[in-house]
């Protein structure tokens, strides 16, 4: 899917869907991102149907954008969760996502969130090491309850993507190296208060290309075929999440090609396909909309300098994340080059350099593209700017599904004790 097909230019004026941003912006001021309700059905649906003639279940990746109204669309379509706290196991729930549809990745899970996972009853825990597994058999005896396990495997397998969201190379701290796969499962199985039921995997995010997923799961299911040999019975094959969305000239594999890899890998294996998407359901379906502050000419630049900053989305700065930019009116089609920056005082934020974008001045409308995925989530209130808040659209409606939060209500969410 392409972001602009829900984000379409409708007599020079970007919409997302049928609604006018600009009428958003007068209602809801700027900044704040916009999510199209259509574009993750549709996403989520493209899953449905690569996955249809599989025991499959889709875990949404609740990391990659939590609001309850995401959730609740994702829930209303049958979608289950992955989470990675005891926070997203509590959004989840509250948007209706049934516990037998959770599966709980996360790499130091604490006591407390196991507890909680438990009392809950969730489809899955995603095992990360020894001491952790211990910690579930100890909860779970004491519970007097089960814990169904999955091991996450590290398949040591290079996913050709940015070293800080790739998670399948025997140097990255996630998961059980495959050569020990077979010993721990040996130890799981011989510990009260836990159920041995699947294999996990999950190489890294915003994958290119399938090769690297071909060969994950050729060897997860290598290793599915001897834990069965070592007697325990393996019915479930958590695929992970991490097929990337197009931020800028990416061609991404369908939805279709990559369910394909996986049947091939895996199908004879007779086991449930869990698949953890996050990126690929949300990203193209929300924008960060802002305004420009004003222009500034500088020795070199000019810099077109936003209302919204690094605080709001952090991805060009961390990751050094492309993100198209677009002038939300284009009737003025004279391009200029700019080096977009937001107000916060770091260099560091630069949503991008030397980019070519409709002249634009002090007031108009800027769209960043491509942030329904990890913005909002991952924003901050550095330099105390308010959280951005979040609108969803569907057809001709829209609503404000989080607010920007008061001045009062964060000031006052801080106290000063009485030796001060
Ligand atoms: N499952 C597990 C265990 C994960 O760690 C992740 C993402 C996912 C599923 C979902 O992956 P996706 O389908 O979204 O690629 N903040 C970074 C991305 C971090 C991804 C972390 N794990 C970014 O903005 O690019």
């Amino acid at each position: 899917m392409n972001t602009q097909q829900y984000f379409p230019y409708v007599n020079n004026k970007m919409f997302a869907e049928n609604v006018a941003l600009n009428d958003i912006a007068m209602q809801v001021g700027t900044p704040f991102y916009c999510y199209s309700n259509t574009a993750i059905g549709q996403n989520y649906h493209g899953y449905q149907q690569a996955f249809v003639d599989q025991d499959a279940l889709i875990c949404y990746a609740v990391k990659a954008n939590g609001n309850q109204a995401v959730l609740s669309t994702l829930a209303k379509l049958g979608s289950g969760a992955d989470v990675v706290s005891e926070g997203e196991i509590r959004r989840a729930r509250a948007a209706g996502i049934p516990a037998n549809k959770i599966v709980y990745s996360g790499v130091a899970k604490i006591a407390s969130e196991i507890e909680y996972a438990l009392r809950e009853g969730i489809f899955q825990f995603n095992v990360e090491s020894e001491p952790e597994l211990e910690l579930i058999s100890q909860i779970a005896t004491r519970l007097n309850t089960i814990a169904a396990i999955a091991f996450r495997i590290n398949p040591d397998v290079c996913a050709n993507t940015h070293a800080k969201i790739s998670t399948g190379k025997s140097e990255n701290k996630f998961g059980v190296p495959i050569s020990k796969a077979r010993l721990v499962y040996k130890q799981a199985a011989a510990l009260p208060g836990i159920k041995v039921q699947g294999v996990d995997v999950h190489i890294g995010s915003q994958l290119t290309q399938l090769a690297p997923f071909e060969e994950a799961y050729k060897r997860i299911a290598q290793l599915v075929l001897e834990l069965r040999e070592d007697g325990h019975s393996i019915n479930v094959v958590d695929i992970g999440g991490g097929l990337g969305i197009t931020y800028d000239a990416e061609n991404i594999p369908s939805k279709q090609a990559y369910a394909n890899v996986a049947k091939n890998q895996l199908g004879k294996l007779d086991c449930k396909i869990v698949i953890e998407p996050g990126r690929s359901l949300l990203g193209n379906a929300g924008i960060l909309v802002s305004s420009v502050v004003l222009i500034k000419t500088g020795e070199e630049r000019q810099f077109l300098m936003l209302d919204a900053g690094m605080n709001d989305l952090i991805r060009p700065s961390m990751y050094d994340a492309h993100h198209d930019i677009l002038a939300v009116d284009v009737s003025n089609t004279e391009l200029k080059t700019y080096d977009i920056v937001g107000p916060v005082c770091e260099t560091g934020d630069t949503f991008a350099k030397a980019r070519k974008v409709n002249e634009s001045k002090s007031g108009d409308l800027i769209a960043v593209m491509s942030c329904g995925a990890y913005g909002a989530v991952m924003a901050s209130t550095y330099n105390t700017r308010m959280l951005a808040p979040e609108v969803m659209v569907k057809d001709k409606e829209f609503a404000v599904i989080r607010q920007r939060p008061s001045y009062e209500e964060v000031i006052n969410s801080d106290s000063v004790p009485s030796w001060v």
